[in-house]
């Protein structure tokens, strides 16, 4: 249809994008042969019907043992290209993305694999579509502040490719004030800041990562808009929420598409951009997210170009990159 060419057609960044999480089931399958690892499925309509969520949690242990198959630089490049020729596709020109390091270190994948596969996938990218990106590490939650410091200096050789660091993982328990430390040394060394927040955890887990952690960008965000004080806050702020709606559906933190807050996080002024966070797992990349949300809550193009906009005024790109956007 004529809107979905429009959506399409709509240069964008996304902001919001676990690279593991772009992992489909054909290649978990073709990844598992080539490296000789068990996964507990005999067929990718097995592995969809897994895709079944009712939080976070039942999630986030398909999403680690999907990993599992992660092995060589290689395979960390396929998926990182095959993330990025279907971004190209929906006009996604920029992306910053997320990557979990302990997930692999843990396994005993050296965080240089990790590394290395990944910024071949993104060359790959920028000179096949053009489509810039950057990399931010997320430190796991559920796991210690000194595991996140054992993290930190393991990407010390890598700073200089690394744009930010984030903080994803089981957020209820695991509030942002226990990263305070290690965020704040992630600062010194010139990092950027983002933190998943508000999007199991309360209000208060938001207004921690804005003032514990200082953060620059909010990863979700949702529950903000309970606080109306905070919510007026971020709107003054300018902060950017990067938000998942498909994500938002299919791990039932709202009830269906059709009760989607997208609308009214732009009425009450937030910079809200739309981001697919897990597409491999949730049933959409970036531009099924505009569609579904677009239809669901009556967005017209107007506010389409708006969540397209603070995209790149949202992204870490610099000032006249963004200008250059548009
Ligand atoms: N939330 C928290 N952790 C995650 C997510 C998410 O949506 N996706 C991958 N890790
Ligand atoms: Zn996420």
């Amino acid at each position: 249809t004529d809107f979905a060419t429009f959506i399409t057609g709509l240069p964008k960044a996304e902001l919001h994008l676990h690279i593991e999480g772009s992992l489909e089931p054909e290649l978990m399958f073709a990844l598992a042969a080539r490296n000789d690892v068990a996964i507990p499925f005999k067929t990718v309509d097995e592995v969809r019907a897994a895709y079944s969520f009712s939080n976070l949690q039942d999630f986030l242990d398909i999403y680690y043992a999907g990993a599992s198959v992660l092995i060589t630089e290689a395979d960390f490049r396929d998926m990182a290209i095959a993330y990025f020729d279907r971004a190209a596709a929906d006009g996604v020109v920029h992306a910053e993305i997320f990557f979990d390091p302990q997930t692999h270190t843990d396994r005993g994948i050296a965080f240089d694999t990790v590394m290395r596969g990944l910024l071949a996938g993104m060359a790959e990218a920028e000179a096949k579509h053009g489509l810039t990106s950057k990399l931010i590490l997320c430190f796991l939650r559920h796991l210690s502040e000194e595991a996140a410091f054992e993290t930190l200096a393991m990407a010390e050789p890598w700073l200089d490719r690394i744009t930010g660091v984030g903080l994803d993982s089981s957020e209820v328990g695991h509030p942002p004030e226990k990263f305070a430390r290690v965020f704040a040394a992630a600062r010194a060394k010139g990092l950027k800041l983002v933190a998943h927040a508000g999007e199991e955890g309360p209000p208060a887990y938001v207004l921690q990562a804005l003032d514990i952690l200082g953060i620059d960008r909010l990863d979700h965000g949702n529950r903000s808009l309970e606080d109306p004080v905070l919510t007026a806050r971020l709107a003054r702020t300018g902060m950017t929420l990067t938000v998942c709606p498909l994500s938002n559906v299919k791990l039932c933190n709202v009830a269906s598409i059709d009760e989607h807050p997208i609308d009214r996080m732009l009425r009450e002024g937030l910079r809200a951009t739309i981001n697919s966070d897990d597409p491999a797992y949730f049933g959409g990349y970036i531009g099924e997210n505009y569609r579904a949300a677009a239809i669901a809550r009556g967005l017209g193009k107007p506010e389409l170009a708006t969540l397209a906009r603070n995209s790149f005024l949202g992204s870490f790109l610099s000032d006249d990159e963004v200008a250059a956007h548009l």
